[in-house]
């Protein structure tokens, strides 16, 4: 049965209600156990590309798949966050809790974030869950992401023009232990896409 998490509410008279679907059921009826492929990196760095031909590649094989896209979750959910560390970390932490909540329905959910903090990151696998948190680290170099720069936002950052750019004027750590890392300056994108379809198929069943 559903448990509630310890998620902390600030509002004292609530409740949480139990439902009935199993998870078991709803792995047998979808074909596949849900995960959340987590792809952090720099901007630029192949992110987005990768998470939609990711996408592309499961939707095409049968299974039920989301891309959850930085760019696109801050013109919406997110639209009232910029890029302070603080802003980062609660642009994370929603959507951590939309792809757990995705997660809990069946899908496979692929998240494109630059996630540059390690304990942001880690917010987000406990809130997903350890077991469902695949750590992507499209790991392309700065100086490749820079040469890109296919918003021009690094020619923007250097200018003076973007504060607090991640790579250039704000910090990226990478991980330091990832389920897998790909550089899309050395791996083609099929290859790239192929591995982490590889990776996931262990959950289909
Ligand atoms: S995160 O750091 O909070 O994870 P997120 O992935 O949502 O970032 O958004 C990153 C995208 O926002 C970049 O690909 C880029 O297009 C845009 N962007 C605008 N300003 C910045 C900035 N200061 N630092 C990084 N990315 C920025």
């Amino acid at each position: 049965m559903e448990k509630a998490r310890n998620a902390g509410s600030i509002a004292p008279h609530v409740f949480w209600h139990t439902r009935q679907v199993t998870q078991e059921t709803r792995h047998r009826q979808m074909g596949q156990r849900a995960a959340t492929v987590w792809l952090t990196g720099l901007s630029g760095a192949g992110k987005s590309t990768m998470a939609c031909a990711l996408e592309s590649r499961l939707v095409g094989a049968g299974h039920l798949a989301y891309v959850l896209d930085g760019d696109n979750m801050r013109h919406h959910l997110n639209c009232d966050l910029g890029f302070s560390p603080s802003d980062r970390q609660e642009n994370i932490r929603r959507t951590a809790e939309v792809a757990r909540l995705m997660n809990d329905a069946g899908l496979i959910v692929i998240c494109a974030f630059i996630s540059p903090l390690s304990r942001d990151r880690e917010m987000a696998r406990q809130i997903i869950g350890a077991h469902n948190f695949i750590e992507t680290y499209i790991s392309t170099p700065c100086t490749v992401c820079e040469e890109r720069d296919p918003k021009g936002l690094y020619k923007k950052a250097r200018a003076g023009v973007i504060q607090e750019f991640t790579g250039i004027s704000a910090p990226y750590e990478e991980p330091l232990a990832p389920t897998l890392a790909l550089d899309t300056s050395r791996l083609s994108q099929e290859e790239s896409c192929e591995r982490l379809f590889q990776h996931l198929s262990q959950r289909f069943v």
